[in-house]
């Protein structure tokens, strides 16, 4: 994969999955990569592997729900590399619970991560893109961004808020004239920690939850979502579906329009395992 030779790269979430899998194919790609995450041990193991393909990195521990620390952040980067031209809003969590058992801090916390950590890096980063000439935003949502599901109405909400946030920046960017290309990625289910990671509303068995995940949805490496979105980015896509899970579902949900909230519940609960 070339064609990003000399280009600095921001991922965050880059101590796992598709942060990890992205931050490497970067760095073979011939871009200087900015790796952060709050797992340090994950993020030490992608560090090692960039450093051993001969990658210039730059590795920190990051919360992107800390505003201030990413603000410090983003000229920190810049000023060790000199400038920035791509940030991957990738860290993210996942929370299942249906909304009537579910409590105000799980949802939160949910927005907290998976939004507005996406607001903090590209809020923080966007006035180095425009300087750098040749910028670009790319924002991970999810399928959970093109419909919903029951249960995962925080994570919904998140992903729904990501792809409003990032479709109408890409929006601005064309008008206003500045050299920043936005991208907004929606991958089905990859094979990462992700579910592993999860949790849910009391009641809900998050294990098995996890175990179906890895089973039954979970179809795409997390290097062949790297390569996707890569891709993606170079031919400068609006949107990047990943898999082909998420390519049939943006089919059936435009087929269908709303009217997809009544054909979905029987097949969601026949995917998610009985409470404990
Ligand atoms: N795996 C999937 O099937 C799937 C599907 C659709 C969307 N996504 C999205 O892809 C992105 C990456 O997820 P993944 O599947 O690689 O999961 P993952 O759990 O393997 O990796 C996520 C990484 O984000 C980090 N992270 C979590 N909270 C953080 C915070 N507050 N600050 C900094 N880092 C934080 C974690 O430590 C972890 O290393 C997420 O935004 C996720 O919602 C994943």
């Amino acid at each position: 994969m070339e064609g990003f030779a000399g280009k600095v790269a921001v991922v965050t979430g880059a101590g796992s999955g598709i942060g990890q899998a992205l931050a490497i194919e970067l760095g073979r790609s011939g871009a200087h990569v900015a790796i952060s995450d709050v797992d340090t041990e994950g993020l030490a193991v992608t560090e090692e592997r960039l450093k051993a393909i001969g990658a210039q990195v730059k590795a920190d521990r990051l919360n992107v729900t800390e505003r201030e620390a990413f603000l410090l952040y983003a000229d920190n980067v810049a000023e060790h590399f000199g400038k920035v031209n791509q940030i991957y809003n990738n860290a993210g969590i996942a929370f299942t619970g249906d909304v009537e058992i579910t409590q105000f801090k799980d949802i939160e916390r949910v927005m907290d991560v998976d939004f507005w950590g996406v607001v903090n890096g590209t809020k923080a980063f966007l006035p180095h893109l425009i300087a750098s000439g040749d910028g670009h935003v790319v924002n991970v949502s999810s399928v959970f961004g093109l419909f919903s599901v029951p249960g995962q109405a925080a994570y919904n909400s998140a992903k729904f808020a990501v792809r409003g946030f990032t479709e109408a920046l890409r929006q601005e960017m064309g008008l206003a004239g500045h050299p920043v290309k936005v991208s907004c990625v929606h991958p089905g289910g990859i094979k990462t920690a992700i579910a592993r990671n999860a949790e849910a509303a009391e009641g809900i068995d998050a294990e098995e939850l996890a175990k179906t995940f890895d089973k039954k949805l979970a179809s795409t490496t997390p290097e062949k979502a790297a390569q996707v979105i890569l891709d993606g980015v170079r031919k400068n896509k609006a949107r990047i579906l990943i898999g082909n899970d998420a390519k049939m579902f943006e089919i059936v949900i435009r087929a269908l329009g709303a009217s997809y909230q009544s054909v979905f519940p029987k097949a969601v609960a026949r995917l998610t395992p009985k409470s404990k």
